[in-house]
Formats: C-alpha cells, sequence, structure tokens
C-alpha cells in the first residue's frame, strides 16, 4: 500500500463532516505520517470538533470560512442528504480543490453539479474502514488528472486497499459487494454461531468458535488457491463435511446470494436517483 505522505507530502485537507468516516481516514493520514495541522475539519457538532482536535490535533471550524480556500483536497464526509446543503454553505469558500465524496448514492452528475465542478472523485469505502481493513472502490470525473488520482489513492489508501473502476454503474456493483459485503459475511457468522449453539456450545464457546473457523479460512484462502479448491479439498466422500454442504446446496445458499447481491446492486442505482432528485 502506498505510503500517504510520499505522495501527499505538502497539500492541505480538510474535511467537510468529521464523523467517524472522517475520523477513521485522518487516523490513518496521521498514523502514515501525515502532519495534522495541514488537516481543517468542517463539523457543526462542538463535542465531536472537541474530539478530533486532542485525539487528532486537527484544526476544526464550525462552518465553512476562508481557512477552506488553502485546501487543495475536499473530503466530502457527510451524509448524502445533507451534502447539498452544506456544498451550498462551502462553495463560496473554496479555491481550486479536487473534490473527493465518500458519501454514499450520490453519482458523478450529481455531485458535479452540487461542486459546480468536474475535478471529482467519487468513492465507496466500507465500514473496515475503522480498523484500517477497508475496501474502497474510486470513479473520476472528467477534470480528475494522473496526479489527482494519485493523490486520491493516497488519502484512502490511509483506511485500507482502494482501486479505480470505470463509472458510477461499476461502483454500484461496488457498493453490492464490498460496500454491504460486510454485513453478508456478518451474518453468515451470526448464523453459523447459532448453529454451533444449536449442538450444545454456549454462546462465547460457539462465537469463539467461528470465529477462529472464519479467520483461519481466510488466512488458507489468502494464500491465492480458487475458494472451490480449498472447499472439496476439506470435503471427502460420504464425510461430515459433505453432509452439511449438501444441505446448504439444497437450501439454495449460491442462489439466495446471487439475488442478494444483486438486489443491492439494483438497489444502489434507485438510490442513486433518489438522492439526485435533490434540485441542485
Ligand atoms: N460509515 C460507513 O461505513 C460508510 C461507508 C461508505 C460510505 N459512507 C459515507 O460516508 C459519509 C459519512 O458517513 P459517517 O458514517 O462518517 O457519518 P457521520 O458519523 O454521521 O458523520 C457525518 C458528520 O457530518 C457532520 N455534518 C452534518 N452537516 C454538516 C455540514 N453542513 N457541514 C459539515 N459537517 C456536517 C455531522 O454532524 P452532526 O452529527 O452534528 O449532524 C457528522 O458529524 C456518508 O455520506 C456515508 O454515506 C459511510
Amino acid at each position: 500500500m502506498s505510503n500517504p505522505t510520499s505522495e501527499t507530502p505538502e497539500r492541505a485537507l480538510a474535511f467537510v463532516g468529521g464523523g467517524q468516516m472522517a475520523s477513521a481516514m485522518i487516523a490513518g493520514l496521521v498514523k502514515a505520517g501525515r502532519d495534522s495541522s495541514s488537516i481543517l475539519v468542517i463539523e457543526p457538532s462542538s463535542d465531536q470538533r472537541l474530539h478530533l482536535e486532542q485525539s487528532l490535533r486537527v484544526r476544526t471550524a464550525p462552518c465553512a470560512d476562508a481557512q477552506l480556500a488553502d485546501a487543495d483536497v475536499v473530503v466530502w464526509a457527510v451524509k448524502p442528504q445533507v451534502l447539498r446543503q452544506a456544498a451550498l454553505e462551502t462553495r463560496a469558500h473554496l479555491g481550486a480543490a479536487l473534490h473527493l465524496s465518500i458519501a454514499a448514492g450520490l453519482p458523478l452528475p450529481t455531485l458535479s453539479q452540487w461542486l459546480q465542478s468536474e475535478r471529482i472523485v467519487r468513492a465507496m469505502p466500507n465500514t473496515a474502514a475503522l480498523v484500517g481493513a477497508g475496501v474502497t472502490g474510486m470513479v473520476a470525473a472528467t477534470g480528475v488528472s494522473a496526479a489527482d488520482r494519485a493523490l486520491a489513492t493516497a488519502i484512502l489508501a490511509a483506511t485500507g486497499h482502494c482501486f479505480w473502476v470505470e463509472s458510477d454503474e461499476r461502483l454500484d456493483a461496488v457498493t453490492a459487494v464490498s460496500g454491504s459485503g460486510l454485513a453478508y459475511v456478518f451474518h453468515f457468522l451470526e448464523a453459523f454461531q447459532a448453529a454451533a449453539e444449536a449442538v450444545g456450545f454456549d454462546a462465547p464457546t460457539a462465537r469463539d468458535l467461528v470465529l477462529r473457523t472464519a479467520t483461519g479460512a481466510v488466512e488458507q484462502a489468502k494464500l491465492g488457491d480458487p475458494f472451490g479448491t480449498l472447499r472439496s479439498r476439506v470435503t471427502s466422500k460420504r464425510g461430515t463435511t459433505e453432509a452439511a454442504l449438501n444441505v446448504l446446496d439444497a437450501t439454495g445458499t449460491p442462489q439466495a446470494l446471487r439475488d442478494a447481491v444483486r438486489a443491492a446492486y439494483e438497489r444502489a442505482g434507485e438510490l442513486s436517483k433518489e438522492l439526485s432528485g435533490q434540485p441542485g
């Protein structure tokens, strides 16, 4: 993973919105060596401002002001429903900044209209960013240069793995897989723990067994063999694993997962239309 400081040595960063995602990104950047005094956070909540100043040593302001003119990059980390209003409040104070939006569901044409710029990167992170293990897809508007892409990559790399896609539509697919995907895994772990309890383990033991099994599977899978190969290697004919997998196949688990990801993908497209319906 690239070192943010090596790519963004002197760039002044401003965050509009200082909630949990902004805090995670700033914490990652500071950990990677960025000077926190180069970061300004616009955040209306006084409690959150105090927290950011004390824990991360960043500069803060309750609303957009002249300090924003120095920002080379503005990270939009507010809820999608308030981004349009925040953009209206902020526009007059902005210089020629690169805009980086992490607001879920707002496509590039809408962001471009609200921010009155074509120099925009739209990103879709997931909450594992909070523990430095995030996955973030990014898409660039027409005014984004190669240097801007490097800058955006360096900032988002502070929270984990990031990669580029070519369109808002592809970012909907990212939303359906890695954006919503942590919840699919949690859902599986939850059901797996309940199943372990149903064969007699107490809850803490069941949780521990499930977590260690899942961790072991992921560590093995990281070595690179296809998931199907790994599965068949631990499935002997007429054995216990085969008995269990036959039930999963018969109850339609693979098809259910396909349908679930498809539903999330279609909902992402609908949400973009709903959120973009706000006047520009
Ligand atoms: N959490 C995730 O896993 C995740 C994943 C992918 C994308 N995202 C996106 O990331 C964005 C931020 O999410 P989050 O979880 O960090 O939300 P959050 O914790 O609610 O943070 C948003 C912050 O923005 C502040 N704010 C509200 N209006 C503002 C304004 N006009 N100017 C400046 N700041 C303002 C809010 O303050 P108040 O609380 O006082 O209103 C709040 O502190 C969202 O658009 C979300 O869709 C989040």
